[in-house]
């Protein structure tokens, strides 16, 4: 196990198998990892162990399954592990209500100033009475909200948006069925590039894969309405972050909610200072982030794991994508 998990989970993991931990949660370097897998038969990563190629031909040959704790999982090559017959597993489900939530309260945080006004009090210590044009945002009930990615937590986050009086859109690889449509009241955009230009509010809820490494491209973004807002709780290489923060910075955007930036070599200032200005609110890879959804992942990576040892197909399997779609 590459990262420390809640307490019962650990535990429950040392009584049905033989557990190596990580007692330290540090991730590990790629030589790290290698070394810590040595006699193992699976491999428990999750999203900060970046499992390759090259890293994936470099585990000990014992290892037979990675078992991913997260939903997603493109963090590992899926078709190498595939080409050298891992099985891979990831814990779809458990989390979507939660990161749905997280989508919501961003999405409501943002244009009611909810970080800024929260800042105030604790800052100045002192207040000098509400007035009539005071920390005035923008209301939520009556705009368009554009969801890119239809799927599991996508569906969720239209679900709670139509309560809070938002119209929906939506962009997805496949046009979902009509009753979904219809328990939405969700629009289908067969074009990304025309909902874009149409929509107050967008919010991203797509996997990465190859096809949406910067979907939103700068392009893109310039095609956005004037003035809208940005919801980011999936993956950072979704965005051209550098031409979304000039969009915000040049105020064609009126702002941006996310959940994950780009961090490789640390997050950028540009974005820390436009989160100073309150002009984007910035939370720290928090989306699925209680108790509750990181037990249901453990328990989820114990049964895909259980599964596999006792030779079943271990329900939540990740294939390469062109198998997948076969
Ligand atoms: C997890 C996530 O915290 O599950 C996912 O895909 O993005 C996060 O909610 C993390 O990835 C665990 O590996």
């Amino acid at each position: 196990m590459t990262r420390r998990l809640p307490e019962p989970i650990e535990q429950r993991m040392a009584t049905l198998f033989d557990v190596r931990l990580n007692p330290g949660d540090t991730p590990y370097s790629s030589q790290a990892l290698v070394d810590a897998l040595d006699g193992c038969d699976v491999l428990v990563s999750s999203i900060t162990d970046r499992l390759d190629a090259e890293l994936i031909a470099a585990i000990p040959k014992s290892v037979r399954l990675i078992a991913q704790f997260g939903n997603g999982f493109d963090n590992v090559d899926i078709e190498a592990a595939y080409a050298a017959g891992l099985t891979v597993t990831n814990t779809p489900s458990v989390l979507t209500e939660d990161t749905a939530d997280m989508a919501m309260m961003l999405m409501l945080a943002l244009p009611r100033r909810l970080v800024e006004g929260a800042q105030v009090l604790p800052a100045a210590g002192t207040w000098p009475g509400w007035s009539p044009t005071w920390m005035l945002g923008r209301r939520l009930r009556g705009k368009a909200l554009g969801i890119v990615g239809m799927g599991r937590i996508g569906s969720a986050v239209a679900a709670r948006a139509r309560t809070f009086g938002l119209g929906i859109h939506y962009y997805s690889r496949n046009r979902r069925p009509p009753q979904l449509e219809d328990r939405l009241e969700a629009t289908f955009h067969e074009n990304l590039d025309e909902m874009l230009g149409t929509v107050d509010i967008v919010s991203l809820h797509t996997p990465l894969t190859r096809d949406t490494h910067h979907i939103l491209s700068r392009e893109r973004i310039g095609r956005m309405k004037p003035g809208a807002f940005l919801v980011n709780v999936s993956r950072p290489e979704l965005i051209d972050e550098e031409a979304l923060v000039d969009a915000i910075s040049d105020g064609q955007l009126a702002g941006a909610a996310l959940d994950v930036f780009e961090n490789r070599n640390g997050i950028s200032s540009r974005l820390l200072e436009l989160a100073r200005q309150h002009r984007i609110v910035l939370t720290a890879h928090m989306a699925s982030a209680t108790l509750e959804a990181r037990i249901e992942m453990g328990e989820t990576v114990i049964v895909n794991i259980r599964a596999f040892v006792d030779g079943h197909q271990p329900p939540h399997r990740v294939l390469p994508e062109t198998r997948a779609r076969a």
